[in-house]
């Protein structure tokens, strides 16, 4: 199914360092490049740590990034940028805190709405510089174009792409993951396993973006187990966050499959966050997909250290002794969502073409219906 012929650009941060200990980088560059009045946005977790990036003058905290970002919570971080006027935001937290900054560091000032941004391309540019600093290993955000907000109108994750919300700079110091919780830990962990996962089953798979793929699924199988159960396993640590940077990269020109698509109406009707959404969706579409992309899911179910099944029921089973052994929930009526809502899931989730258009294997709203129902 890859395409040698098959064109592919790639955007990546202008600079990216990787490091334990390195998150003092975010300052040292402010400070090369005079900058004076900053903006971080973050989350309760993080807000008391702001210090240990060591920016210089005036810095002013948006410490109230809520986990899966709605347009309430921008626009009372878009208020704050209006009134501070800074120079450089960044972005200080998990894929929540990362995605509202993106927003953040475009929309002020631009006359342009949310809404007039939402789809590929559509930002008209940026004012301000732009740094990222992850300190959960997952959502990749820190490498790429796109930023998810929820419309609480529709329910549905509004997804902007622009290249004008690429940070100029991405500092991600694994050691600012070892305070994550054993449960946040394993569900972002199974969302970068995603990316990879679903780029290296996609349509639009590509031999560029392949190497990422499987190397950040190897990552996974080898560190996720280690990192649950010792949250303090600096190596482990490491090698999650280089498999989030790798899904990270995984996304921008190819993106995910049905594995998102599915798992978007957990988090958005139920509130489910978006690593576990993932971590309940991700064997069933695994095994679903499977019959059109036998081969690439036999090197998948192998680099996570599985045995390299055939048959869908099997590689069901699998993939979700994996999750499971990492100690997630994995049963939908236990996670708050309610058997009379499943319908209306699989209605929202079959219409997010922008992923199911990518999907190796055409997926009915009966069968996403049918995985949902599976899933309870
Ligand atoms: N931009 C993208 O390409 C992309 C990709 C995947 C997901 N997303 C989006 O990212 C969001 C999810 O991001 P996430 O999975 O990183 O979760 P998150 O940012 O919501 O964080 C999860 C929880 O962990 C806490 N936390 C973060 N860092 C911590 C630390 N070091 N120690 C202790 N607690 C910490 C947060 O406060 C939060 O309560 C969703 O909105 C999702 O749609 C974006
Ligand atoms: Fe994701």
């Amino acid at each position: 199914m890859t395409d040698l012929l098959r064109p592919i650009e790639i955007d990546r941060p202008q600079r990216i360092a990787f490091g334990a200990g390195l998150v003092g980088e975010v300052g040292r560059w402010a400070a090369g490049r005079g900058i004076t009045r900053s903006l971080v946005v973050t989350g309760a977790s993080n807000a008391a740590r702001v210090g240990l990036l060591g920016l210089p003058g005036e810095v002013s905290v948006f410490g109230e990034a809520k986990p899966e970002p709605d347009i309430p919570n921008l626009h009372r971080a878009l208020a704050m940028a209006e009134r501070v006027r800074p120079e450089l935001v960044v972005g200080f937290g998990g894929g929540s805190a990362m995605d509202l900054a993106k927003l953040v560091a475009v929309l002020p000032g631009s006359g342009q709405s949310i809404h007039d941004v939402v789809g590929p391309e559509r930002v008209a540019g940026r004012r301000c510089a732009l740094v990222q600093v992850p300190t959960t290993s997952g959502t990749g955000s820190e490498a790429g174009t796109r930023a998810l907000v929820t419309d609480p109108a529709t329910q549905n994750k509004l997804a902007v792409q622009s290249r004008h919300m690429l940070a100029d700079l991405a500092v991600v110091d694994p050691d600012l993951t070892l305070t994550v919780p054993r449960d946040v830990t394993g569900a972002t962990g199974v969302d970068a396993l995603a990316h990879c996962a679903e780029a290296f089953t996609n349509r639009k798979a590509n031999p560029l973006i392949d190497l990422y793929a499987l190397e950040g699924i190897r990552l996974v199988g080898r560190f996720l187990a280690r990192a649950v159960r010792d949250g303090g396993d600096r190596e482990a640590r490491a090698g999650l966050a280089l498999a989030s940077l790798y899904g990270g990269f995984c996304l921008g020109p190819v993106n995910t499959t049905a594995g998102h698509a599915v798992a978007y109406p957990l988090g958005t009707r139920h509130h489910v966050a978006h690593g576990l959404a993932c971590a309940v969706i991700f064997p069933h579409t695994l095994a679903f997909n499977a019959p059109a992309v036998q081969e690439r899911t036999a090197l998948i179910l192998q680099a996570l250290g599985l045995p390299a099944h055939r048959s869908e029921a099997d590689i069901l089973q699998a993939a979700h002794g994996f999750c499971a052994g990492l100690g997630l929930e994995m049963r939908l009526s236990r996670l708050g969502v309610p058997e009379d809502d499943l319908p209306m899931m699989a209605e929202d989730a079959h219409a997010i073409r922008r992923l199911l258009d990518n999907n190796p294997r055409d997926i009915s709203r009966e069968q996403i219906l049918a995985i949902y129902r599976a899933a309870l």
